[in-house]
């Protein structure tokens, strides 16, 4: 479904993927980990059409994604419903008056039927239905994680980009997307800073390096617990412990919150 080969891209000069190259079948659920400043958005945003690498390939579906292509608009409105991408930041996501515009907005570029009933159906699972008349700039972050991921799966996607789709949602919402994405049979791929939750997410990992190559390509479970490879990708740190008086210091994976 999904081919990239030997993928490099630069933001003003300075390579922030570096050689990437990866396959992903179909319905595969996949977690794509690293430090900050790793690369993940870009790869995301990447896989989603918005920039273009400098060297090597993409092909989504056997049809190689380009600038060109794209700029062909029956082409582009096919690959922009099936091809979705949450923003780290909902904030960059959010542009319309109201949550029900917000939603619907998609549906209605893309001259859907049935919008109402769509947006109502993914409002109502997302726990939204009372904001739908508010303007969403007036919501919590969680709230507007979920604003902006009801616009996304009103879309019905193929391809479902997450951007740490957990970073703002509470333990309850947490639990349902961890249910859900275990339910869905689309392609998934989502980062996450959260290791404890990455394991409910998804099986196989991809891992990016602070240099920004792809180190690791499998099952996520293995990498958990290959220390050698956790350290490689600085995913395992030192920190101090306070045992009473005495302070000590080791490697730990476990997360913060
Ligand atoms: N628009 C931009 N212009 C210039 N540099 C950028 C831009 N966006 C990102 N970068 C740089 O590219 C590198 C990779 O950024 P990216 O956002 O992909 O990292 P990330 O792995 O998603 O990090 P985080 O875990 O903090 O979300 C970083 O060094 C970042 O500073
Ligand atoms: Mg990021």
């Amino acid at each position: 479904m999904i081919e990239i080969e030997g993928i490099t891209f630069a933001y003003d000069g300075n390579d922030v993927l570096q050689d990437i190259s990866f396959k992903i079948e179909k319905g595969e659920k996949v977690i794509l980990l690293g430090v900050n400043g790793s690369g993940k958005s870009t790869l995301l945003k990447l896989l989603d059409g918005l920039i273009f690498p400098k060297s090597g390939r993409y092909a989504y579906q056997n049809t190689k994604i380009t600038k060109k292509q794209l700029k062909e608009s029956t082409f582009s409105a096919d690959f922009r419903s099936k091809v979705v991408l949450l923003f780290q930041n909902p904030d960059v996501m959010i542009f319309n008056p109201t949550v029900y515009d917000e939603i619907s907005f998609g549906l209605k570029q893309l001259n859907r039927d049935h919008i109402d009933e769509r947006v109502n159906f993914w409002a109502d699972k997302l726990g939204i239905t009372p904001y739908l008349k508010k303007p969403p700039f007036h919501l919590s972050s969680g709230e507007k994680q979920k604003v902006c991921l009801a616009s996304l799966l009103v879309l019905e996607p193929e391809l479902l980009l997450l951007d740490e789709p957990a970073s703002n949602l509470d333990p309850l919402a947490t639990g349902w997307l961890v249910d859900f994405l275990g339910e869905l049979e689309e392609t998934v791929i989502i980062t996450t800073h959260n290791l404890s939750l990455s394991t409910e997410l998804g099986k196989r990992s991809l891992v990016l390096s602070r240099d920004h190559r792809l180190i690791y390509d499998g099952d996520l479970k293995d990498f958990l617990t290959d220390a050698d490879k956790l350290i490689e990708a600085h995913l395992m740190h030192t920190h101090k412990h306070k045992h009473g008086q005495r302070y000590h210091k080791h490697f730990h994976i476990h997360d913060w919150d």
